[in-house]
């Protein structure tokens, strides 16, 4: 059994945790963060900061996980811990349900009651939330964020740094841009623009410049 060391040791991590114990894969699970978090309630040891990780050598049985919410902070990590010789781990809840011609990127973690169903590809170091549902034949790319019950409706295009909200919807074939940010329930009915921030129903563009950190 591998061991796994999950990056970032916040509320998203805490939720990560419950995911990587309840895979029942793992001879332990640990922490390493670069702030100071109170991991007081979290049923996992804290070892140091991410030098911890960085520094172990190459070999070792164990896995990395990169628990941040925030896009640009969990692809930084990612990239150092690739960098660094981690091996990546893919984090699947046993209630997830995932088709078997559906590929997961390195990194990327599938939350509990997720569905992702045919020939959907999912990139590396994404996160896809506790209910979301990612139709068949979606492409999803690295460092994207479907956010609590999002719905990617089939042959979506969701590019890299993408964050959907809470319960938003893309309708079938849609494409959203680099870096956009659309908003909790909000419906798109096509495209949605590279840096743009979308609200409501349907998407309306209320910002250029991404404005949502993903926590
Ligand atoms: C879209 C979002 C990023 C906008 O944040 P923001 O840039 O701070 O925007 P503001 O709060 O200044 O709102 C800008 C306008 O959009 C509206 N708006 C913001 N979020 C909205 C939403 N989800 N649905 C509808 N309208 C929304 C505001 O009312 C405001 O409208 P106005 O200009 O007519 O007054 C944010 O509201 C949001 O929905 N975040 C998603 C959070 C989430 O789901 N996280 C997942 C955690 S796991």
């Amino acid at each position: 059994m591998k061991s796994l060391i999950l990056w970032g040791a916040g509320g998203h991590a805490a939720v990560v945790l419950d995911i990587a114990v309840a895979m029942g894969c793992f001879e332990s699970v640990a922490l390493v963060d670069d702030g100071r978090p109170d991991c007081s309630s979290l049923p996992a040891p804290l070892l140091g900061s991410s030098r911890v990780l960085l520094s172990m050598p190459q070999g070792t049985d164990c896995q990395f996980l990169v628990s941040i919410g925030d896009n640009q902070d969990r692809a930084r990590c990612f990239e150092a811990g690739l960098r660094a010789g981690c091996l990546p781990a893919t984090l699947i809840h046993p209630s997830a349900v995932v088709s078997p011609s559906a590929v997961i990127g390195r990194g990327t973690v599938v939350m509990a009651r997720a569905v992702i169903n045919a020939r959907a590809v999912i990139g590396q170091n994404c996160i896809v939330n506790t209910g979301a549902v990612v139709e068949h034949d979606c492409l999803v790319a690295d460092h994207v964020h479907i956010g609590p019950g999002a719905v990617l409706g089939g042959g979506v295009q969701i590019h890299p740094y993408v964050s959907m909200g809470l319960g938003a919807i893309a309708l079938p074939s849609a494409v959203i841009g680099d870096s956009a940010v659309i908003g909790a329930g909000c419906v798109v009915l096509d495209a949605i623009p590279a840096l743009a921030t979308a609200v409501g129903v349907p998407a309306r563009i209320v910002s250029r410049v991404p404005v949502y950190s993903g926590q």
